[in-house]
């Protein structure tokens, strides 16, 4: 018989954030499951009673109902013990729990015979898993809200425009820590036109920064930052001093900072000190993100945005919660993704299959029986944590680049099948045929060169310019209403409509070629600074 999922209106102060949304719950249904929302559950996250109602979810009123009729509870936040208490002997809960924060928690869902699936503990470096990892999901959102709460209280563009009132310089952004959280803060920043700067200390994330837009700054200390999994490490002593030092540096050149650095399991590190705080222009920010974990600068206030020495340091710890329809949909959509992977029979009936990685990853308690911490899940040596983590980085140039020797052997095939067609042509078409052919591919050859060793920033105005240099055209409009040189005598004189089409057509690509010039021009005018 199909099961009942239930999702209850979260109860943590200051979460807005739902299990599941409108959207979700119409393809939890497909997969021939029954769901119930408490009332008012997705309120805070503009949706509504209604809304579930007509994506076939039965609402029901009251928290104790609602986890009294669900054979699996999906939640957001860790369950208070009162949840506990409310869930049924031997019932299913699938959310957040960190299980080495809460050892008194998991006891108590042990003794309910419960089943756990925490979320935060899926095995990140399973790439199948990607889907489900509602950490990076929710990161993600994060660091971009991160950028909108910095642009909130930053009293300038962030974008340089030249307006008729003058010039106005571009924000300068420096985000600590490339993580998950770092990159989509990256991303945004640049998106809005700011310069952005980005340091880790995991060297290997600086072409991600790069792709993203930022400018990667490296600390003048040789010392591999990784410590296994995709997760950074704690550095030296002497790394930290070279890293104090640039940060001391950036601090006073940008108006904007974004923290986001973390080592999993150990508190956040401090990066920016008070005389750091002190040095910045006046009106500057900060954003704190790791503000829950004791903030990477020192005058964070957990939950607060405060001004100290003119720079207001932002340190909410919700910003999920402020961007709760988003969250909520992603987070919503892991739990579905999750949801298949547990019913692949597609009949509303979940198999816990403790012989599947990431489902073993993610069981902290089987039937009552605490299952955490899981082995390792078996690994191909290369995976990674940010393999599967962060936004995947721009195309490399030269395609075919993969690296993988799988993706080589197919460019040598391709070449190989390019380099025969192109003998059967040499050997059967026409002498004029073969130079203009040759004449094409070199062309073609020299246009993906160009395109592709230009910055992705520059591709706008590449296309304005290349749009002004198409008006060679020009030239064939020309010849039609010059008068017939020697090498064309012999010929016809072309008729007048011809001509005037010639005219006609000269005026066109004058638009075509002053226009794409100008407009190239005031285009590489924004990027100067
Ligand atoms: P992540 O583990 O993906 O990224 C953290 C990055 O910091 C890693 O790339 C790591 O190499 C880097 N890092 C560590 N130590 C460093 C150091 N000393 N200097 C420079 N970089 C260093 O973590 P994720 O998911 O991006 O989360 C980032 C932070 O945001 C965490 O503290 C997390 O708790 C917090 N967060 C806060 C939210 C809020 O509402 N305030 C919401 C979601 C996440």
């Amino acid at each position: 018989m199909a099961l009942m999922i239930g999702i209850p209106r979260e109860t943590a102060t200051g979460e807005k954030r739902v299990a599941t949304v409108p959207e979700v719950v119409e393809k939890l249904i497909k997969l021939g499951f029954k769901v119930a929302v408490e009332s008012g559950a997705g309120d805070a996250a503009n949706c509504s009673d209604d809304a579930y109602r007509a994506a076939g979810a039965e609402i029901i009123v009251g928290a104790a109902k609602l986890w009294a009729a669900s054979d699996i509870v999906f939640k957001v936040s860790v369950p208070t013990k009162e949840e506990v208490g409310m869930l049924r002997e031997g019932g299913h809960l699938i959310g957040f729990i960190w299980p080495a924060q809460n050892p008194e928690l998991m006891q108590q869902l042990a003794a309910k015979k419960a089943t756990v699936l925490a979320i935060d503990c899926l095995p990140r470096m399973l790439s199948r898993a990607q889907k489900m990892d509602a950490l990076t999901s929710q990161a993600g959102v994060a660091g971009y809200r991160a950028v909108i709460e910095a642009a909130n209280a930053f009293g300038r563009f962030f974008n340089g425009q030249i307006t008729a009132a003058g010039k106005v310089p571009p924000a300068k952004v420096f985000i600590a820590g490339a993580g998950v959280a770092g990159l989509a803060a990256i991303g945004t920043a640049a998106g809005l036109g700011a310069i952005v700067r980005a340091n880790d200390t995991r060297a290997e994330v600086a072409d991600q920064v790069k792709s993203l837009g930022g400018e990667f700054v490296k600390v003048e200390y040789e010392e591999e930052g990784g410590g296994g999994g995709g997760y950074a490490k704690v550095m030296s002593e002497g790394f930290q001093q070279a890293q104090r030092e640039m940060y001391a540096k950036q601090a006073k050149e940008v108006d904007i900072i974004i923290t986001t650095a973390l080592i999993p399991g150990k508190p956040a590190p401090r990066l920016i000190t008070a005389e750091m705080v002190k040095s910045m222009k006046p009106g500057s920010v900060i954003v704190d993100m790791a503000a829950e974990r004791g903030g990477n600068c020192e005058l964070t206030e957990p939950g607060q945005a405060v001004v100290k020495h003119g720079v207001t340091i932002v340190g909410y710890t919700d910003l999920n919660s402020r961007l709760a329809k988003q969250s909520s949909t992603l987070y919503g959509t892991n739990l579905f993704r999750l949801t298949e992977e547990l019913c692949k029979t597609k009949d509303g009936i979940i198999n816990v299959n403790m012989e599947d990685d990431a489902i073993r990853g993610l069981t902290v308690i089987k039937d009552g029986a605490i299952t955490w911490p899981a082995p390792a899940p078996k690994l191909p040596v290369a995976a990674t944590k940010p393999a599967a983590a962060k936004p995947a980085p721009a195309p490399a140039h030269g395609h075919g680049g993969g690296g993988a020797p799988a993706s080589a052997g197919k460019t040598a095939a391709i070449f190989g099948v390019a380099a025969l067609m192109f003998l059967f042509v040499g050997a059967y078409a026409p002498a004029a045929f073969l130079g203009h052919f040759t004449v094409f591919v070199l062309a073609c050859f020299v246009g993906y060169m160009v395109v592709w060793n230009v910055t992705p920033a520059l591709h706008t105005p590449l296309m304005s310019v290349t749009n002004a240099i198409s008006s060679i055209i020009a030239i064939g409009a020309l010849v039609q209403i010059a008068p017939p040189l020697n090498l064309l005598e012999g010929f016809d004189r072309p008729d007048g409509w011809i001509r005037w089409l010639a005219v006609v057509g000269i005026a066109l690509t004058t638009v075509n070629m002053f226009g794409g010039f100008a407009v190239t021009r005031r285009m590489l005018s924004m990027f100067r600074k």
